[in-house]
């Protein structure tokens, strides 16, 4: 058995279905980053392990132990949350110790760990200061290192660096998985933030309405999405929908005739519908027409130099569309109205079954930025 078991879990809000049947294994010391729109579900899943909600059905196993009939603070699980909670009328010494204190442990002991907590999070000689005295940040450190001080089986944080500046968010990203490996306790991690969840996880789970749509390292998740929401939801591409013809060379067909060959991925058959998502930084664009397969003309419709990187908007003429381009600032920059050529390699076009229908989250970037372009 896993460290910790999800089975089946879910959790009904009167006609909302928050969670839908999520099933999730989660191995000793890993870190997990649950990634996913607003409302599809992250908060509520982590409410439910942690104990502060009661599954609809479903259960929670930790450590070979069934958690689901078990109130949360028996459950040797940290929480921390986005809008840091620390106990206002407690110095931060007293916010570090509070889970060691209801536990009964001595003085002494409450002391050590005080000072290896402060320590650890850079905040020596905070001890007595009261959360209102310390900045956004700091109470945000503080409320790692209560989670952390009574050495729990788990610690479920929901967005805890989304109030901080971007700079600070990424420094103390960078911090949080320090702490994590060195204490090394297992970890779940809620964010909407899909370059955080990336980076942090040593696997990724994408949820999307209650569903999970896809659980695995990041790496897989990022260049073998499940489906067309996860293509879609990670990363920056633009997407074409074709059908898909397997023969010795295989290649997509789109609507107007063109086509783009492809690799081709288990699970899929001569004939299906198809989702193609052209990821920004996997399209080559150049000025002369390279001698590779699957290259299209292109006009620049729009620049957007970044300083590194430059996005370019280029219409494609073969394929009747519009497709988002990064390329290197320090580089070629194209001018607006230019005519370039992409090329894409066979085994750089991403595919996936066209989804459910659920609506404007699964269209790709470049299309939902001409609507507002236009
Ligand atoms: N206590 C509640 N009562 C009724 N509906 C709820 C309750 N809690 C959550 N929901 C609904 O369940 C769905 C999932 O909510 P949840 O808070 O888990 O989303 P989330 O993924 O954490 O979103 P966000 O990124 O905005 O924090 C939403 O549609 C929400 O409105
Ligand atoms: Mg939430």
């Amino acid at each position: 058995m896993s460290f910790l078991e999800i089975q089946s879990l879910r959790k009904v809000f009167g006609s909302t279905v928050a969670v839908n049947d999520v099933s999730l294994t989660v191995e000793k010391g890993d870190f997990i980053t649950v990634v996913g729109p607003s409302g599809c579900g992250k908060t509520t899943t982590l409410l439910n392990i942690a104990g502060l909600q009661t599954p609809t059905s479903g259960s929670i196993v930790l450590k070979d132990r069934d958690l689901t009939d078990l109130p949360a603070y028996k459950r040797d699980i940290g929480v921390v949350f986005q809008d840091y909670a620390l106990f206002p009328h407690k110095t931060v010494g007293e916010n570090i110790a509070f889970g060691l204190k209801m536990r009964g442990e001595s003085q002494e002991t409450r002391e050590e760990t005080v000072a290896e907590m402060l320590s650890m999070i850079d905040l020596e000689g905070y001890n007595d200061m009261y959360p209102h005295q310390c900045s956004g940040g700091e109470q945000q450190r503080v409320a790692v290192a209560r989670a952390l001080a009574f050495d729990p089986d788990l610690v479920l944080m929901d967005e805890p660096l989304s109030n901080l500046d971007k700079k600070l968010r990424q420094s103390l990203r960078t911090e949080l998985k320090r702490i994590q490996r060195e204490t090394g306790v297992t970890t779940v991690y809620v964010t909407h933030n899909q370059t955080e969840a990336l980076s942090m996880g040593d696997k990724i789970a994408v949820m999307n309405g209650g569903n999970l749509e896809q659980f695995g390292d990041p790496q897989t998740v990022y260049e073998q999405p499940a489906s067309a929401f996860v293509a879609n939801f990670l990363g920056q591409s633009s997407r074409l929908d074709g059908t898909l013809h397997l023969g010795d060379e295989p290649f997509v067909r789109f609507d107007n005739d063109a086509q783009l060959s492809i690799k081709r991925r288990e699970g899929f058959d001569d004939g299906d519908p198809v989702a193609v998502f052209l990821r920004n930084e996997l399209v080559s664009v150049s000025a002369t027409q390279p001698d590779v397969e699957n290259t299209f003309s292109g006009t620049i419709n729009e620049v957007d130099y970044q300083g590194r990187d430059v996005i370019y908007y280029v219409t494609v003429h073969e394929l009747d569309t519009i497709v988002q381009i990064s390329g290197d600032g320090r580089g070629t920059v194209f001018d607006t109205g230019e005519t370039v050529w992409l090329s894409v390699r066979p085994e750089d076009a991403i595919y996936t079954a066209p989804d459910r229908s659920n609506g404007d989250t699964d269209r790709g970037a470049a299309q939902q930025h001409l609507e507002v372009e236009i």
